[in-house]
């Protein structure tokens, strides 16, 4: 019996999906090479306070979601329900910061957040997301935008919904907080208690809270993008003509706010025609703070991540093929001992030259042997028994076609040093 299954909001990566995922990654790994980006991996744990600085203490994200405990030292911990703030307390501790400016980096990571689990929203999720630090100009805005639609387009995904926004910087959002907070004043006791909590503390969270009733109410609010600097408006001008220059399609969407407290300026979201919380799958944005905020230089940032999981069911959905994996190259069957030693010693020659090559473990008949050749696909088999150990001559088959050939035992062992040599 079982003694228990997975917790609730986690998934098993079972082999028959592997193949997706390791294609996925490496579509990632080609495009972050063209574009420079460079791996980072950090722990899959931090510091609860980095998360707390970093993402915000009044997000959902830290207040509501995040997997924090004691450890035995009595430190607070917490799982990385992104990767972000991670990314950018690495580069702040190794001083990657004295590298050629923008350092670009990528990463393919497992997150955690405590949410009700759904279609598309798991407690445990994967991330490819990218990072770049230390350009504030609107061509890096356009690089990364340029990055995320090239994976989609690579991988096959059309008709997603590029949606950007300007959120301005601090002093935007300053001015524009007051602004907000005006407007829902009298209808404070119609917003939920965290709102509540959100309207002192910081107003534009209020925007993105999940509850219907504080939707309803900020529907007709005051829209940010409407009240940002000029600075700010140059920079979304400037980006918006960037892309349209790189021929990206885009909407403005003047509601996209994030839901983490280190966006400023721009940001983004690529989203699918599905419904509820598979419906975004990418978000991003820039960071011009963030890196300041943690204790360093201040330096622009910008970046997005992709969840994997979102990303591999709109694949299934869209039916876009994934690249058969390869099938097992050769079986090598055997009856008796002499022939079973000859058998592993193939079998490890054919292995150490590339090949997928398989051997009876378990003291089947010869019999069976053939029938697990034929339910694992081997593309071909080779018979040995005492006759072939003494001749030196098996017989090939290529399963498929039912082909056989007479090959010298010595031949292959020939053929395995030449291809050894080159
Ligand atoms: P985020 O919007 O919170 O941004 O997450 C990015 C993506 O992760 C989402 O669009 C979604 O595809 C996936 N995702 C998020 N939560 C879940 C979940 N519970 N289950 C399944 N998938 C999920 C960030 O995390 C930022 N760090 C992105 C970023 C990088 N901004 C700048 N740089």
């Amino acid at each position: 019996m079982l003694i228990t299954k997975a917790p609730r909001g986690t998934n098993d990566i079972l082999p028959e999906d592997i193949p997706k995922w390791l294609y996925v990654e490496d579509v990632i790994r080609k495009l972050c090479f063209e574009f420079g980006y460079k791996e980072i991996r950090t722990p899959v744990f931090e510091h609860t306070e980095l998360f707390e600085r970093g993402v915000g203490d009044t997000t959902d994200v830290v207040q509501k979601e995040m997997y924090t405990f004691l450890d035995k030292g009595g430190r607070s911990i917490t799982l990385r329900p992104e990767g972000t703030a991670s990314a950018a307390r690495a580069f702040l501790e190794h001083g990657l910061f004295n590298q050629p400016l923008p350092v670009k980096l990528y990463y393919n990571i497992s997150c955690y957040r405590y949410e009700k689990p759904q279609a598309g929203r798991l407690r445990e999720f994967h991330q490819f997301g990218v990072e770049a630090y230390g350009s504030q100009s609107p061509q890096m805005d356009a690089e990364i935008i340029l990055l995320c639609m090239t994976l989609f387009k690579r991988l096959g995904i059309s008709d997603l919904t590029l949606k950007i926004n300007s959120i301005g910087c601090k002093d935007c959002r300053h001015k524009y907080n007051e602004l907000l907070k005006e407007y829902l004043r009298d209808n404070l006791d119609r917003l939920c208690e965290t709102c509540n909590i959100r309207f002192e503390k910081n107003p534009l969270r209020i925007l993105d809270c999940k509850n219907k009733s504080c939707n309803e109410i900020t529907e007709g609010a005051p829209k940010l993008l409407d009240h940002i600097c000029p600075s700010c408006k140059e920079h979304f001008e400037s980006t918006k003509k960037y892309l349209d220059e790189l021929k990206i399609a885009y909407a403005i969407d003047p509601w996209i706010v994030r839901g983490l407290d280190y966006y400023t300026k721009t940001v983004f979201e690529v989203k699918t025609g599905k419904s509820g919380a598979q419906s975004t799958v990418c978000g991003g944005g820039r960071y011009d703070g963030l890196i300041e905020e943690l204790g360093g230089p201040q330096m622009g940032g910008i970046g997005f991540a992709v969840g994997i999981e979102r990303l591999l069911d709109l694949m299934k959905d869209k039916q876009i093929e994934f690249p058969k994996s390869r099938p097992l190259d050769i079986f090598i069957a055997n009856a008796g001992k002499d022939a079973d030693f000859e058998a592993a010693r193939l079998v490890q020659n054919l292995r150490e030259n590339g090949f997928w090559a398989e051997k009876d473990l378990s003291e089947k008949s010869l019999k069976a042997q053939m029938k697990y050749a034929d339910k694992l696909n081997a593309r071909f088999s080779l018979v040995l028994g005492d006759d072939e150990i003494k001749t030196g001559q098996a017989v090939l088959k290529n399963m498929k076609t039912g082909e056989k050939i007479n090959v010298s035992l010595k031949v292959l062992d020939m053929l395995y040093k030449v291809l050894k040599e080159e």
